[in-house]
This record gives C-alpha cells, sequence and structure tokens, in this order.
C-alpha cells in the first residue's frame, strides 16, 4: 500500500450522517455539509446521496458540490473574499443563498445579478462579539475577526437594501468558530439570534444559517466516533426562538467527516536523539498540517504491532521545519522501519488542507467500508 495515503471508512461516515439527520429533522432543521473541512469526490458524492446541502466558500467549492450531485437550490456560498468570477458563477448556477459579508460585497452582488436579470437571495453574516474559546487561529466570531458585517455596515445595509433590485434579503447568517465543545456558546449564539430576528422582524426574514463548528474527540476517537448531534441540535431547539415562518440552517462540517479519516504512514527510521527516539514517519505537514499549525493533537496507532514491548517516540515528518511533528513523547508498541501507523481523526482539514511543500507527492486516498483490522484486505474501488 502507498503512504502516506488518506483511508477513509465510508461506513462510518454514512452512520455519522444518518445520525446528524435523524437528530435534526425532528425539528425541522437543514443541513449543509462545509466542503472546506473534506472535499474528497467520493466523500462528496457519499454526503451528497444522504440528500443534505453544500456549504461553500469558493467558486471551484460550488462547482464540486454541484459535481457531486448535490442540489443547486440546497448550496449556499460564503467567504469575505468572492471573487466576480465566484459571484456570477453562483448567480448562474441558481444556489440557495450567498452568505454576504460586507456592505461592498452585498452592491456588487446586487450590481452582477441585476445585470443577468436575477434576484439573488442573500443573508448577512454577522459577528455576535462571542468568543467560542476555541483556537485563535479557528475563531471567528469576535469582533477582531475579519468575518461578518460590523454594526455600522450593517445599518447602512438595512437602509439601502429596499432600493436594490438584483438581491433579496433572506436573513442572517452567523458562525462562531470550530472544535466548539463547550455547549453554552450555543446557547449564547442562539440567544444572539434571537435578539436579532426581534429587531429585524419587519423584514419578514425566512431563513437563519448558524454555522458550524460542533467540536469532534480527538482524545477518545474510538469511544466517541460520532459526535453528541443529539445534544448540538437539542440546545438550538431549547433557545432558538426566531418564529416559525423561519427555516434554520446548520453547516457542519468537521463533525460529519473528521472521524472517518486516518492519515496511513510508514516508519522511515527510528533515531536515537539526545534524550529521546525519533520515529521518522513518511508522512509529513505537508499531508496533515493541523498539528503544526494549531498544535491539534491527534491520535496516533500502530496498525499491526508485531511485539508486546513498547516505547516512548517523538512521531516527526520528513520536511524540513522544526513543527513537522505529530507528537511528543508518544507511547506506542517497539518500532521498527517499514511498521505502519495510523493518525487518527484526519477526516477534516486533513487531505483539503494538504498541499505539495517540499514538491512531494499529492497524497492519494483509499476508501473501506468496514474495521481497522480489515484495512489491509478490504480496500474498496
Ligand atoms: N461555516 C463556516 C462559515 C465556516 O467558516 C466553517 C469553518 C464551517 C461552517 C464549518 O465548521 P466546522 O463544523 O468544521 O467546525 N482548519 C481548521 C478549521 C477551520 C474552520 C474554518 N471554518 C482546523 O483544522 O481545525
Amino acid at each position: 500500500m502507498e503512504t502516506p495515503a488518506y483511508r477513509y471508512n465510508l461506513g462510518l461516515l454514512r452512520q455519522t450522517l444518518d445520525v446528524a439527520i435523524a437528530e435534526s429533522s425532528p425539528y425541522g432543521y437543514n443541513l449543509h455539509y462545509a466542503v472546506k473541512a473534506n472535499s474528497n469526490p467520493r466523500i462528496l458524492e457519499t454526503i451528497a446521496q444522504s440528500g443534505i446541502g453544500a456549504d461553500c466558500v469558493s467558486g471551484n467549492e460550488v462547482q464540486a458540490a454541484l459535481d457531486a450531485g448535490f442540489a443547486a437550490g440546497r448550496i449556499v456560498f460564503a467567504g469575505v473574499g468572492k471573487t466576480n468570477a465566484e459571484i456570477e458563477l453562483a448567480i448562474v448556477k441558481g444556489i440557495q443563498c450567498i452568505h454576504v459579508e460586507s456592505f461592498e460585497e452585498l452592491l456588487v452582488i446586487d450590481e452582477l445579478s441585476a445585470t443577468k436579470r436575477k434576484v439573488t437571495p442573500v443573508a448577512l453574516r454577522l459577528n455576535p462579539n462571542l468568543d467560542a474559546g476555541t483556537h485563535k487561529y479557528i475563531t471567528t466570531g469576535t469582533s477582531q475577526n475579519k468575518f461578518g458585517f460590523s454594526n455600522e455596515e450593517l445599518e447602512e445595509a438595512i437602509r439601502v437594501l429596499p432600493t436594490l433590485n438584483g438581491v433579496k434579503l433572506i436573513g442572517f447568517h452567523f458562525h462562531i468558530g470550530s472544535q466548539i465543545l463547550d455547549f453554552t456558546k450555543f446557547t449564547q449564539l442562539a440567544q444572539f439570534a434571537n435578539g436579532v430576528y426581534q429587531r429585524f422582524s419587519n423584514l419578514m426574514l425566512t431563513y437563519i444559517n448558524l454555522g458550524g463548528g460542533l467540536g469532534i474527540d480527538y482524545e477518545n476517537p474510538l469511544e466517541n466516533p460520532i459526535p453528541n448531534f443529539s445534544e448540538y441540535f437539542g440546545t438550538f431547539a431549547t433557545n432558538l426562538n426566531v418564529g416559525n415562518e423561519v427555516s434554520v440552517h446548520f453547516e457542519p462540517g468537521r463533525s460529519l467527516v473528521g472521524q472517518c479519516g486516518e492519515l496511513l504512514t510508514r516508519v522511515l527510521y527510528i533515531k536515537r536523539g539526545e534524550d529521546r527516539s525519533f520515529a521518522v514517519v513518511d508522512a509529513g505537514m505537508n499531508n496533515l498540517i493541523r498539528p503544526a499549525l494549531y498544535q491539534a493533537k491527534h491520535s496516533i496507532y500502530c496498525v499491526s504491532p508485531l511485539v508486546d514491548q513498547r516505547d516512548t517516540y517523538d512521531v516527526v515528518g520528513p520536511i524540513c521545519e522544526s513543527s513537522d511533528v505529530f507528537g511528543t513523547e508518544i507511547e506506542l508498541p517497539k518500532l521498527m522501519r517499514g511498521d505502519l501507523l495510523a493518525i487518527r481523526s484526519a477526516g477534516a482539514y486533513g487531505e483539503s488542507m494538504s498541499s505539495r511543500y517540499n514538491l512531494r507527492n499529492v497524497t492519494p486516498s483509499f476508501f473501506t467500508t468496514g474495521s481497522e483490522a480489515k484495512l489491509e484486505m478490504v480496500v474498496e474501488e
């Protein structure tokens, strides 16, 4: 088997989708998979088959979602820096809604839509100034962050919107951050949204999008392969009160795909350092950047241990940067050159953030439907 490679368990992905849909549908909630988490075509097709929508942040993501079979009417498009070409694609394809991030962008969407004699449904992204308490690089909802309308621009937009013929305001969009495990943050988000919908009750809004953000268990992925969707949606059902005519939308990314993927890598060398042993593996930060960029901890295991003896290693990649470390002081079976390791919970923001840094190969991917034990045998084409 070629390594490094992403290995996805499509069985777990389908199960996760089933649970997310079962826990959200009693409330009539609508889901849009955040394509940025993993845009592997096979993953996208599997998710599209479940019938949920897509949340995209580039024209290429919109196109990839359409190619994978997502219905245009269930695609939403966000991002602070949409180009004219990307906006035009969204207009032409007739997607459900564009999430607008600034006053100037609103005017551009209006102009491009009017030129095409279209009326584009838009939702304004608001920033609740709520600190999600997650890593600072994935906190998006504070006033220091670049996302969403400021109060001043919002007032201006509300004033001008009735004069714009190319856009129709259908509601508001929020996303406060990612890998959130403190559910009180979602309660606070719901309460903030309630205030906004109360304030703008005269606008006859029909849509609200509360973003993504539900975290996964990186420490105990085997015990918790599926996130707590019941508590997540239940928190909104209890706290959200924006009116019955408003359809409620979410954009889960990590929570749907995070646990269904792992990065397989082989040990190239065992190296005795001054005060530690290094397991030098053939995967690097170009294949999975999360540990280097966010100090993220992914659990690592040896796929086919040959010995009972255990040892402690710093698991490092081949890239010429000291941040190219997957874990320090990791206890593993005593390793040898050629051993196969797997880095768990790498289904979200793994392959999609991979690069060819150091001119390394594109990371290949494999699909299984079964358990880890069958890894070497069950490779579904
Ligand atoms: N909606 C919007 C507007 C977003 O910006 C994001 C993620 C999502 C939905 C999906 O959030 P999720 O459900 O996956 O938390 N690369 C980082 C995460 C970046 C998240 C960016 N926005 C990481 O590896 O942790």
